[in-house]
């Protein structure tokens, strides 16, 4: 039993050792021994061995390290503009913060499918459209995609800089917030009071940039989690004051009728008055010119 258990611990290291120096099955997979088809491993310097395929002519050879250079350039401007994506993704500060990182994205981009080589060619063909994957322009258009939905142009004057209403906009933001970080603790009745009047300003701020399409989703993220704090955190109304000159015009209107009456009622007491009593009405001089003014 135990000569039994040690023998298959002996064959199960043998195993181990095998199959981790490669060679069992490494000879087994690879029955033809393709030099090409190792190539990339053991030759850590070639980067993009299958361009290696096509470079029979010297300047061939130049394009191709002209493309890998763009190649490699566009890595790190993809890079950086994801982490700048990812890192401004809660709450949401992309548009504001990653401007610069997407304009360069976007040129490098642009080198890369028109800027001509030495071989009087663009890189698109060899970097960009050479295989059905296209992983490069897949890569390119998502970002793109997602920039384009978040309709960050429209916070920003020129692609350039963030424009000024938005930089007003979250300054107002940015009141508003401190306002409720203050009143925050214990009752919220005084925040209400407190916050009301940089709330208010914020909301008209808001539809006057929604008239003018000036929404990206710094802005309209802004708005609504300030929106859901306000009236579902912090069970703030904007309400109340809006509702005054409504009930005042309602409450008028209700009374209408009653005014009416009432001054029909008067004024058939008045003939009533002077039907009954047409002798002391007529002497009275000052009642009868009211009757005239009534009739
Ligand atoms: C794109 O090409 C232009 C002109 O050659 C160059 O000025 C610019 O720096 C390039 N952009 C990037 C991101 O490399
Ligand atoms: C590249 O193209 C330009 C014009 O399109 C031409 O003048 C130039 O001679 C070309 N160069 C080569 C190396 O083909
Ligand atoms: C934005 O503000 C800056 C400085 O306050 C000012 O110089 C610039 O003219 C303004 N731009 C627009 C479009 O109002
Ligand atoms: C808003 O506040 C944050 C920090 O709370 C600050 O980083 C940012 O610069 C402020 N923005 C403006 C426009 O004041
Ligand atoms: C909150 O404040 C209001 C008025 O300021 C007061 O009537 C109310 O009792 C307070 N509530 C609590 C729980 O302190
Ligand atoms: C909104 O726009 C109107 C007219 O364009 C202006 O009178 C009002 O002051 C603006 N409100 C804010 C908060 O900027
Ligand atoms: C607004 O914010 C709430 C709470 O954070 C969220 O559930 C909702 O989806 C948001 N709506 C929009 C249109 O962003
Ligand atoms: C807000 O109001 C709702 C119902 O009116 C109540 O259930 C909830 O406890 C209130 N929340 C706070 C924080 O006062």
């Amino acid at each position: 039993m135990v000569f039994f258990t040690s023998c298959s611990c002996a064959l199960f290291l043998f195993f181990c050792w095998s199959v981790m120096s490669g060679e069992i099955f490494v000879h087994a997979a690879e029955p033809s021994g393709d030099e090409d088809l190792k190539a990339p491993v053991l030759n850590e310097n070639s980067f993009f061995p299958p361009l290696r395929l096509s470079s029979s002519f010297p300047e061939d050879l130049e394009m191709i390290d002209h493309c890998l250079n763009l190649l490699h350039d566009f890595g790190q401007r993809y890079t950086s503009l994801s982490s700048c994506l990812v890192s401004n993704a809660r709450p949401v500060k992309m548009c504001q913060n990653c401007y610069s990182g997407y304009n360069v994205f976007l040129d490098m981009y642009t080198n890369i499918s028109t800027q001509v080589g030495p071989g009087n060619k663009s890189c698109e063909e060899l970097l960009l459209h050479a295989d059905r994957l296209m992983l490069l322009y897949n890569l390119y258009k998502g970002l793109n995609d997602i920039w384009e939905s978040a309709e960050c142009t429209s916070c920003l004057t020129d692609k350039n800089s963030v424009s000024n209403d938005t930089l007003h906009f979250i300054d107002r933001y940015n009141q508003s917030l401190t306002c409720f970080e203050k009143y925050s603790h214990g009752n919220y009745s005084e925040l209400c009071v407190e916050c009301r009047s940089s709330y208010k300003v914020l909301n008209e701020l808001y539809s006057n940039m929604s008239k003018h399409k000036a929404l990206c989703i710094d802005v309209e993220d802004a708005m609504n989690s300030t929106r859901y704090s306000w009236s579902k955190i912090y069970n703030c109304s904007l309400k109340r004051e809006e509702n005054v000159p409504v009930i005042a015009v309602s409450s008028f209107m209700l009374f209408l009728p009653l005014i009416f009456y009432l001054s029909n009622y008067l004024h058939s007491e008045q003939k009533k008055r002077k039907l009954m009593h047409p002798k002391r009405a007529k002497s009275s001089h000052s009642l009868m010119n009211i009757q005239d003014k009534y009739s």
